[in-house]
């Protein structure tokens, strides 16, 4: 495995490998909802990269950029068996003084986490565009957990005839049905055990559309009062919308996507399912 720091050097060895690329864009701390990714990318590919930038451009001036967890030996020994790149660019390597291009897509990201987290997603689009230029990739690995993350990166690739294709691999649980997530550890014990209701309340919608529930209000306001008998959580959002499209729905018709974003405590998680 070789750790790169600078483009330069990230291009130069992209040069000298033959056979597709595979590449799994993260902002470290990594789990084994990452570590999916990664194994995906291996199967599929001879050679893998894997970037660990935790992207300033993503977060709003309120959210956690500066407490983002970082351990860059950990990961690094996570990846050592399955990784044959491992670039990590620094902020100004990424973004010099005199950074003034973005990438944005309109419509997909004016709902659910691009409504409360203004700037996010052309924080994404930005910086994983820069990405794909650098690494050059044949596939690139994305997670279902950020079920809106990677459709509107499939939009960005397929509007801007980028030259690779984007791979959704499942979302990747804890026991109880807690998403891995990096910001997992923010949690205490007890809010650890409180966060298991997100999943819970996705496990209501499922058995009440399964059961032939048709009325997405009826089901958004189940979940609701599920969530809400926790007393550590606050709710942000609940959806239930069209996959494709991401905008709600109120007629139940498949598939749709269940998603909410949910604080526990002060640590902001989100999840989803789709039903199909
Ligand atoms: P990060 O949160 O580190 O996630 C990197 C990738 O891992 C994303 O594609 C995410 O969806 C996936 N992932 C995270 N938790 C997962 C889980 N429990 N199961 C399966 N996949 C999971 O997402 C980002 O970083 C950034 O926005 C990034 C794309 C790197 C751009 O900065």
């Amino acid at each position: 495995m070789i750790v790169v720091k600078t483009i330069e050097e990230m291009r130069e060895l992209r040069e000298e490998t033959a056979g597709s690329v595979g590449f799994v864009p993260t902002m470290g701390y990594l789990h084994e909802g990452h570590l999916s990714l990664v194994k995906k990318a291996r199967e599929e590919n001879p050679a893998v990269v894997v970037s660990i930038f935790v992207n300033p451009m993503q977060f709003g001036p309120r959210e956690d950029f500066k407490s983002y967890p970082r351990d860059t030996r950990r990961d690094l020994a996570m990846l050592e068996p399955l990784t044959d790149i491992v670039f990590i660019p620094s902020d100004k390597e990424m973004y010099p003084k005199d950074y003034d291009s973005w990438v944005e897509v309109k419509g997909l990201t004016d709902v659910l986490e691009g409504a409360v987290r203004p700037g996010h997603f052309r924080g994404v689009t930005t910086v994983v565009a820069k990405l794909f230029n650098i690494v050059a990739p044949d596939k690139a690995y994305f997670g279902q957990k950020d079920a809106q993350q990677v459709a509107v990166i499939k939009k960005m690739v397929k509007d801007l005839n980028m030259n690779l294709e984007v791979v959704t691999c499942p979302t990747v649980r804890e026991k109880d049905g807690l998403a891995m997530s990096s910001r997992n550890t923010y949690l205490n014990g007890e809010q650890r055990k409180a966060a298991a209701v997100l999943y819970r309340a996705l496990m209501l919608a499922q058995e009440l559309v399964f059961r032939g529930e048709k009325d997405a209000g009826a089901i958004r306001l189940e979940m609701k009062e599920l969530i809400e008998k926790e007393p550590q959580a606050n709710i942000e959002y609940i959806s239930i919308a069209d996959n494709e499209t991401l905008k709600e729905i109120h007629h139940i018709k498949l598939p749709v996507l269940v998603s909410m974003a949910v604080k526990i405590g002060k640590t902001r998680l989100i999840d989803n399912i789709v039903l199909e």
